[in-house]
């Protein structure tokens, strides 16, 4: 009886501390109100925030040295434009909440370079009008599911073997 008693309470501290370390801010808390279309509106590229976008699998989301390339000093009274450097001084990196993941059960490869390099698609094709964004979205714009990614590679003529994406 002792051990059960045991073996529930040590499950009910791992769930405890996995719900402690999987908890986030509420969905769409972003730690600067970003604008995307401010920036792309000025002819700035994709790859300059999400850097490896055409070279690798992932895209990445930027790093506050990113951001201080063109803010170091004061460019706008918006105070979402001063926190930068309010981040930057307390050495506090810009952590932003990811919208787009698949699921990690599903163990499915994604590459970026394969669809954007290679595949010659748009962005908005997977993301929607992310680049007329004036506030960061509460979630992603679109849905991924199996067959998101099925029905174009139908279209498309690619291959729709299980083992292409789940390696
Ligand atoms: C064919 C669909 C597709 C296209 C085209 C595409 N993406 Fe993605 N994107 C995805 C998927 C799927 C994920 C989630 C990947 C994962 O969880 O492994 C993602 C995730 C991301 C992320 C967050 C995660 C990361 O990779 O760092 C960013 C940022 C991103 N995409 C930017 C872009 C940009 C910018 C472009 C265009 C230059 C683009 N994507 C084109 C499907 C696409
Ligand atoms: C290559 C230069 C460049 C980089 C890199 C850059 N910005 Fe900007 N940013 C600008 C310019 C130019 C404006 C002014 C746009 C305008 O006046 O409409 C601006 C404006 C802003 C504003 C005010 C937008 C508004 O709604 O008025 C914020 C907030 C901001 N940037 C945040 C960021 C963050 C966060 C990063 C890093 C992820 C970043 N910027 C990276 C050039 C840049
Ligand atoms: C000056 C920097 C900057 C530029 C240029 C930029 N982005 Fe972003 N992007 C960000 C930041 C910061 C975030 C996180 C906050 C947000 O969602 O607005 C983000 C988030 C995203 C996401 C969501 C990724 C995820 O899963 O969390 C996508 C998709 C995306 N951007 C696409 C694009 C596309 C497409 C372009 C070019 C048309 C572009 N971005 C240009 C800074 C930038
Ligand atoms: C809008 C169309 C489109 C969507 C959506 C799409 N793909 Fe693709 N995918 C392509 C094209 C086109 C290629 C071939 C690119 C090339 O190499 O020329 C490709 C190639 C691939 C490959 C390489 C296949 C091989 O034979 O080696 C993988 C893996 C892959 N995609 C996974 C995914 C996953 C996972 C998703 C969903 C998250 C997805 N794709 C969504 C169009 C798409
Ligand atoms: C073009 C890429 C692609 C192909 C081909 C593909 N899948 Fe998937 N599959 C995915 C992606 C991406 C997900 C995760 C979607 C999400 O995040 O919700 C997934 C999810 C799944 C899941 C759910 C796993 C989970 O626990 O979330 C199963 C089961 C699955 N696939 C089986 C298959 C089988 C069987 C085949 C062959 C008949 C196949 N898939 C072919 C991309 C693919």
């Amino acid at each position: 009886m002792r051990s059960m008693r045991m073996i529930g309470l040590l499950l009910f501290a791992s769930v405890a501390s996995v719900l402690l370390v999987t908890s986030r801010p509420a969905s769409g808390e972003q730690p600067i109100a970003f604008n995307h279309k401010a920036h792309v509106s000025k002819g700035l590229d994709c790859a300059i925030c999400h850097r490896y976008v055409r070279e690798q699998a992932f895209a990445t989301l930027p790093t506050i040295e990113t951001c201080l390339m063109c803010h170091s000093a004061k460019m706008s009274d918006n105070p979402e434009e001063a926190k930068i450097r309010e981040f930057a001084k307390r050495g506090e990196p810009l952590r932003w909440q990811r919208l787009y993941a698949l699921s990690p059960d599903a163990a499915a490869y994604f590459s970026h370079r394969r669809h954007v390099t290679l595949g010659n698609i748009p962005c908005a094709t997977c993301h929607g009008p992310m680049a007329e964004r004036t506030t960061p979205p509460p979630r992603a714009l679109v849905r991924f599911d199996m067959d998101f990614c099925i029905s174009c590679h139908q279209e498309k003529k690619v291959s729709t073997a299980c083992v292409a994406c789940h390696r």
